[in-house]
């Protein structure tokens, strides 16, 4: 029940509803005229998203230089490439057009032209940014709640990483989420941006402290995605239910589910992280293996925190029933729960366990060890 001393601070202006972005081209003017549109493969030409928000910029007299191409989880590589074309283009704002992918792209890019400093220098927390070019993002997948926090992700393939870098100047300027511009998430990424946000809310659960109300708001969320989310894959077109399943995905990672505490885990993040290197896997299936997994380790060393979530989320103190009905769960909703389901077999372990090891993949309040990591893996085959 402590609740932990903390700072909150949140400055991003959140656009929220069916035709909000009517205002962008309005919005983003007041950052500057020269625009860096950042997107991702291609689906924002094909559903008609891209168009719109060029209209935006258009008749809000802004020139648009365009950097697209960023792929799920984001490599380093493209963001070099942006920041030289901005720089070069001298661009004022930067407008990030898609998922997390890309809003992350977008927020490095954005302190890369700000700053004389090469963009894995700050993944690796070696030099903190200065300034930043001010960004707009407009969200096209809810998940990851990059939209509304100043949180960063990038892989790195030279270096074998996948990393976050938090900073405060990472804050998009505005965000703009209109639940119709998600109706074409395919069915695999709208699972696995449920699992993401479910997970967001676990991390931030499983932190340091328990201030009652907020451990209260962090299970609602759950309770609210795991509610909506099959009507939702058997209506992936319905807005209403994606508007739902927006507004948690934001919620679990805006910074609310961190007052009262000294922050959130992260451990199965960092695990999931050495999946995603590993086998480019998206970043919510990896979530929905590691989870359990890491459940059922911590069920020996913190069997009253996790009898609480079961008890929160599925009217149960039993401490392996919460974990199977949670893999259940995912299971229902199509997001593998074993390396096997993923297409990983067994004979990957070593690899996985090397993987993990070399990076040192752990928590920030439950720290996990090699032994740990072992075990772990040995769950998730
Ligand atoms: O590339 P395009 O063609 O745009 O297609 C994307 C991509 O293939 C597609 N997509 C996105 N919006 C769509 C759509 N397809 C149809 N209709 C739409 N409206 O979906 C695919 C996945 O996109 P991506 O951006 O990769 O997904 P997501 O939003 O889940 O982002 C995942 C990345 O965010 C990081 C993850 O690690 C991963 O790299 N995270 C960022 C966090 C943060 N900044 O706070 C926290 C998270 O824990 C997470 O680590
Ligand atoms: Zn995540």
């Amino acid at each position: 029940m402590s609740i932990e001393n903390f700072i909150a601070y949140n400055p991003v202006r959140l656009h929220f509803g069916k035709g909000v972005t009517d205002t962008l081209g309005e919005t983003v003017r007041q950052y500057g005229k020269k625009v860096l549109l950042v997107y991702g493969k291609g689906s924002v030409k094909k559903y008609g998203y891209y168009d719109k928000v060029l209209g935006q910029l258009a008749s809000a007299g802004l020139s648009v230089r365009e950097y697209h191409g960023i792929k799920p989880n984001p490599v380093v590589e493209d963001v070099r490439k942006a920041i030289a074309l901005g720089k070069a283009n001298k661009v004022e704002v930067i407008v990030a057009l898609g998922g997390g992918s890309v809003i992350d792209s977008a927020k490095i890019i954005s302190i890369g032209i700000a700053n004389e400093v090469d963009p894995w220098q700050f993944m690796m927390w070696q030099t903190m940014p200065q300034k930043a070019v001010p960004l707009v993002n407009v969200l096209t997948l809810a998940a990851t709640g990059t939209e509304m926090n100043a949180a960063a992700v990038l892989q790195n393939p030279e270096t074998g990483k996948k990393v976050g870098f938090v900073h405060p100047l990472l804050f998009p300027k505005d965000a703009f989420l209109d639940p119709s511009f998600t109706v074409t998430v395919p069915k695999d990424y709208t699972a696995y941006g449920i699992v993401d946000l479910i997970a967001h809310a676990l991390e931030a659960y499983f932190g340091g402290g328990e201030p009652s109300v907020v451990d209260r708001i962090t299970l609602s969320i759950i309770r609210d995605a795991m509610a909506w989310a099959l009507p939702l894959l058997n209506d992936l077109k319905n807005e209403e239910l994606r508007a739902n399943i927006m507004l948690d995905a934001t919620l679990a990672l805006n910074g609310l589910t961190s007052y009262g505490k000294t922050g959130g885990d992260w451990g199965a993040h960092a695990l999931g992280h050495e999946l995603s290197i590993l086998y480019d896997m998206p970043h919510g299936a990896t979530l929905s293996i590691v989870y359990p997994a890491w459940l059922r380790l911590q069920s020996e060393r913190l069997p009253k925190r996790i009898q609480q979530l079961g008890e929160g989320l599925f009217g149960t103190s039993r401490v392996e029933t919460t974990i199977k009905k949670l893999e259940e769960f995912f299971t229902s909703i199509g997001s593998p729960v074993r390396l096997s389901e993923a297409g990983i077999d067994a004979s990957r372990k070593e690899e996985i366990l090397n993987q993990m090891n070399k990076n040192q993949a752990s928590g920030m309040v439950h720290g996990l060890n090699d032994e740990d990591r072992k075990r772990l893996v040995e769950w998730m085959v």
